[in-house]
């Protein structure tokens, strides 16, 4: 009985410091659909935001398309991001691109600050994010320039 009491409360603190972990960046308030910036010296950087955005890394052109910007063959899977610096804030841009999933569990548009560990997952990408913080918080200035 002891050893099943033990193993709860040792799982728990486990569990607890991979929770801590992936949110030494953002805060998740799954409630208000927004991430807070926990690291407030993060700072990004709208033109670097704007190269992130049109590099093929993260393909975000592949399904939305932004009216200012010149590259051809734009997507439109997603809603057009013309604008979308009026229509929400920082931090609700910020939980779009940290994790579109929490929002709509089914959306196509992948969760680009979550550890991917999905079975088939290739070694050099398994446990890390599509994007790291730094990259989050440019992608996030760029698309609250958009107004
Ligand atoms: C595979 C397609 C796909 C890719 C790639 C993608 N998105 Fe999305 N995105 C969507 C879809 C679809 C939605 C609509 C809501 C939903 O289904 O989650 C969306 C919604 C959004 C929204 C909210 C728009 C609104 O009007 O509510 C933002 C902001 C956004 N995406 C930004 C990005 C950024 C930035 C990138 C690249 C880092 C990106 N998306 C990459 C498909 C995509």
């Amino acid at each position: 009985m002891n050893l099943i009491i033990s193993s709860f409360f040792i799982i728990n603190l486990f569990l607890g410091i991979c929770r801590a972990e992936t949110n030494k960046f953002f805060e998740i308030d799954k409630k208000n659909f927004i991430a807070v910036k926990i690291k407030k010296d993060l700072l990004g950087n709208i033109e670097r935001g704007k190269k992130i955005f049109i590099s093929r890394k993260v393909n975000c052109l592949s399904c939305h398309e932004v009216p200012t910007i010149e590259e051809k063959f734009q997507g439109n899977f997603g809603p057009p991001l013309g604008g979308i610096g009026s229509r929400y804030n920082k931090e609700e841009l910020r939980l779009r691109v940290v994790d579109a999933k929490s929002i709509n569990p089914d959306s196509i548009m992948p969760s680009y600050f979550k550890r991917i560990k999905f079975e088939r997952t290739p070694a050099e990408f398994f446990n890390k994010t599509i994007l790291s913080a730094q990259e989050v918080e440019d992608l996030v200035e760029y698309l609250y320039s958009l107004k």
